[in-house]
């Protein structure tokens, strides 16, 4: 993607089709052309401008996951972005919000990027029409760099590996298969199963490609791991084909880097968690392939990637002991408050929906009200398994169960993997910006069928 000016990007938003399996040609709705779209990069501190242009045939947000972003380009659900000749801003909208933002064709989103040097990504956001947007491929990435970052020597250029999984599923006709889109699904009762639970598709993609290979050399590499699924979680872990596990050294979370490295030998990733991992290749035979399974799929789903080791190389990368020191170190004793949230299914207009507190997505409700600049505690609870993201602040897991967290849930989240009848404690402080954010269950469909709630920070 070319900057149009000192980082200025525009993006038009179109209906492209691609090949993404062999010979089947597929329509998707693209950030201007690719799938996923244009990798937006950033530096700390150098605010980035980009323009999106809607030339599809539906309404869309941007919103950018894991950004410190003032309100008004934090892509709120009915924050609109009209597609030509589209008359009627309220539609697909059908509960009034009376703080709408009039909605234009075109419209500049603006990040400061005063945050931590990270990979976040950006994607749709429209109320109630989130995980078919996604699903159609309205996703793509945004890197944060630093000079500290860079200066640690970590594996760099072609030996950092953005990697976007996702999982689709494909009709006869080459096209994405979305249940909702199904119009014989509509004429049956109990119309909600197919996605009540989230979409899951039977081809895993990693950057738009159904189970890549990739060449690689024989030594250290940073893989930049993005869970941008609907619905779907994995359990990652690097396999040789003599059966030998290698470790994933985890580096950074969705936040940037952590205090120290963690190493794990398998890794669970939510629908959109980002862990930042160093592979080491150096101990495979030249020719060797390493995969990467899904230790939660089946058949197919139970693989995601591979790596063939093609060449020895040079290899002057490291991993340094310490990798930051500018984590935030909230305590508990910091906080103002300690609130109660539940993520549970329920009853919303008369069917099946998820629900925070009780209660399905209004966007003319305030649901919490909070200080700016307030620690607070949040306990989380849910029934089955939701991914929970908060936007703005990023947060640091403080407690599972009851029991201290998990290695996975170190560093700097936005984003943690609430697990089946799991309780969790976050501690954040709502920093940054005044102004009205959500929090939801990042189980795209989960989101759409009501599992968001409004933050309004004064
Ligand atoms: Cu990645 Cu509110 O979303
Ligand atoms: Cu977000
Ligand atoms: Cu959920």
């Amino acid at each position: 993607l070319k900057p149009v000016g000192a980082d200025r990007y525009e993006i038009t938003q179109r209906e492209t089709v691609l090949e993404i399996l062999p010979g089947i040609k597929t329509p998707l709705w693209t950030y201007d052309g690719t799938f996923p779209g244009p990798t937006i990069e950033a530096r700390r501190g150098r605010p980035v401008t980009v323009t999106h242009h809607n030339r599809l045939p539906v309404p869309t947000v941007v919103h950018l996951h894991g950004g410190r972003t003032p309100p008004e380009s934090d892509g709120y659900p009915t924050d609109l972005v009209l597609p030509d000749g589209w008359h009627d801003p309220g539609h697909g909208t059908h509960m009034h919000d009376p703080r709408a933002v009039v909605t234009r064709l075109t419209r500049d989103y603006t990040f400061p990027m005063d945050q931590r040097a990270t990979m976040l990504w950006y994607h749709d956001h429209r109320m109630d029409f989130t995980a078919p947007a996604i699903w159609r491929g309205l996703a793509g990435l945004h890197i944060i760099r630093d000079d500290a970052e860079e200066s640690l020597g970590l594996p760099a250029g072609s030996r950092e590996l953005p990697l976007v999984i996702m999982d689709r599923a494909f009709d006869g006709d080459g096209g994405l298969a979305y249940p909702a889109l199904d119009p014989s699904l509509r004429a049956h009762p109990g119309v909600h199963e197919p996605y009540l639970a989230g979409v899951l598709g039977d081809v895993i993609l990693v950057n738009g490609a159904p189970w890549p290979v990739h060449e690689v050399d024989a030594a250290r590499y940073r893989l930049r791991l993005l869970n941008a699924s609907n619905a779907r979680h994995y359990d990652l872990e690097a396999v040789t084909e003599d059966g030998r596990r290698l470790d994933l050294v985890q580096i950074g979370a969705d936040q940037g880097l952590l205090a120290a490295p963690v190493t794990h030998q398998t890794l669970p990733i939510a629908p959109a968690e980002r862990y930042d991992v160093v592979a080491d290749f150096s101990g495979v035979p030249v020719g060797g392939l390493v995969k990467i399974l899904n230790r939660l799929g089946s058949g197919r789903t139970s693989e995601v990637m591979a790596f063939r080791v093609a060449r020895r190389g040079a290899d002057d990368s490291r991993i340094p002991s310490v990798l930051s020191a500018d984590l935030p170190a909230w305590n508990r004793s910091d906080a103002v408050r300690v609130r109660d949230f539940s993520f549970r299914a329920g009853q919303m207009n008369g069917g099946h929906g998820w629900l925070i507190g009780g209660l399905p997505f209004h966007p003319a409700r305030t649901d919490v009200t909070v200080g700016l600049g307030d620690v607070e505690v949040w306990r989380l609870i849910a029934d089955v398994h939701h991914p929970v993201h908060l936007h703005l602040a990023g947060f640091r897991v403080l407690s599972r169960g009851g029991k201290p967290p998990l290695p996975r849930d170190a560093g700097l989240k936005d984003t943690i993997s609430l697990r089946p009848g799991e309780s969790a404690e976050i501690i954040t402080r709502f920093d940054g910006y005044r102004g009205r954010y959500l929090f939801h269950c990042h189980n795209a469909e989960h989101e759409d069928m009501g599992m968001m709630a409004n933050l309004e920070i004064g």
